[in-house]
């Protein structure tokens, strides 16, 4: 039995009946996989060709290595070509569906089918106990039994559209550790003047090099809201933050700020900075960097004193700020933290404590990165999971 029809459970669902295996899926909801449907703008970021163990956040970064080595982008990209679908790259490896996400949803529900797996929606669950060969799950349709237990009810983000903390009470109850969730890919939140400015800029965005104190440089947009700062850049910082923490900003990506300025200052002495700054900076945002520093804007290069420079460079070169806090889990598009790898095979997503156990996609701390890698872990844990229930 799978607990969860989302893109984990529902794979894993297809994967377990076409190994010959009895599979049923319950969900609680009335309609399954909505974060398939709501994802990539509706076009649904599948997977991303550049996946690899490094693109995941986890307390063991080694984890995710084998179920990703075993079921790559590649396989997926098969499958949907197999079911007629169609794709294009967009940035970085992200792979978005050609058709809307929903077609993503039919591929998931049409391979369950074909495969012998039953689905049922808006079923609740009460509690799960072991049972003499395998577990009871207590349900508003009464017990069901089943050898197997494949928990895919994801992660706490958007409760709104059915996540739960189903997953990590069935852990724990189970004698595993959860290690504190916390919104990852979410927007930044800020008060007082902080707040007032970004809301001034909102809608203005521009590259940028962002980067979170625990986390790597990210080279992509960011976006100024009328809440504070989001854009890919802020959305994958958040996910290494955490509260009372400064995110470093590079308003100036892969080029020196203060080597350019000399430079224009030689040949171009007449400019003004405000003309400058507009030159690689929106205007809106341009006006707003030289008011933060106290740079008259009609200063001209020529007139820029040493100090001048010093001070434009480190106010585009090392933005320093310092959110209130996120969106939560509201806006969250994934859940960081989770059920602690150490508890599981990563061969198999079984759990060391309790055989026949297991937890796949979302709900295990393993969290990827914007970009196609969260549907990927998906594929590829609910694939090893799959193989090995199919085989035990
Ligand atoms: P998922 O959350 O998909 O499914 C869990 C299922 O369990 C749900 O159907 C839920 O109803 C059910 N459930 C929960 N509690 C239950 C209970 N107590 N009893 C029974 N059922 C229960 N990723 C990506 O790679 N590319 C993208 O483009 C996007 N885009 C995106 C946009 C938005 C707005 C969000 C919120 C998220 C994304 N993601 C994404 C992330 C991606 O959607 C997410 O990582 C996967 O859906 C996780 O798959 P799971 O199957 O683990 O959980």
């Amino acid at each position: 039995m799978i607990l969860g029809a989302g893109a984990a459970g529902l794979f894993c669902g297809a994967r377990t009946a076409a190994g010959g295996k009895r599979v049923l899926v319950i969900d609680h909801s009335a309609k399954p996989a909505e974060k398939v449907r709501i994802s990539g703008g509706g076009r649904c970021n599948f997977t991303n060709i550049e996946t690899s163990a490094a693109n995941f956040i986890s307390e063991n970064p080694h984890f995710a290595k084998s179920a990703l080595a075993r079921y790559t982008p590649w396989d997926f990209c098969d499958l949907m070509a197999r079911h007629g679908l169609t794709w294009h790259e967009k940035t970085l490896g992200q792979l978005f569906c050609d058709q809307k996400s929903t077609a993503v949803i039919e591929l998931l529900l049409e391979e369950l089918k074909a495969a012998g797996g039953e689905l049922r929606l808006s079923t609740h669950v009460s509690g799960v106990a072991r049972s003499d060969d395998g577990f009871t799950v207590k349900t508003d349709a009464g017990d069901i039994s089943a050898h197997s237990f494949v928990i895919a009810t994801g992660g706490l983000s958007i409760p709104k559209i059915g996540a739960s903390g189903f997953a990590y009470d069935v852990a724990r109850q189970f004698g595993h550790e959860v290690l504190t969730p916390h919104p990852a890919l979410v927007p930044f939140t800020f008060t007082g003047a902080a707040k007032d400015t970004f809301s001034e800029l909102s809608g203005v965005s521009c590259p940028v090099d962002a980067k979170a104190a625990r986390g790597p440089d990210f080279h992509e947009a960011l976006l100024f809201t009328h809440r504070g700062l989001s854009g890919p850049a802020m959305l994958q910082a958040s996910s290494y933050w955490r509260e009372s923490e400064e995110i470093e900003i590079d308003l100036a990506p892969g080029w020196s700020a203060s080597e350019q300025l000399r430079a224009d200052k030689a040949s171009q002495p007449k400019q003004t900075l405000s003309a400058w700054l507009a030159r690689h900076l929106p205007n809106r945002l341009a006006q707003h960097v030289l008011t933060w520093r106290g740079i008259p804007s009609g200063k001209q290069l020529a007139n820029l004193s040493a100090g001048d420079i010093d001070a434009i460079d480190k106010a585009l070169k090392r933005w320093r700020v310092k959110p209130a806090g996120t969106e939560g889990w509201r806006t969250a598009e994934v859940t960081a933290g989770g059920i602690n790898t150490d508890g599981l095979s990563s061969q198999t997503m079984e759990s060391k404590h309790v055989p026949g156990l297991h937890f796949i996609g979302e709900c295990v701390d393993v969290t990827g990165w914007l970009g196609g890698y969260n549907f990927q872990w998906a594929w590829a844990s609910a694939a090893a999971a799959a193989q090995a229930i199919a085989q035990s």
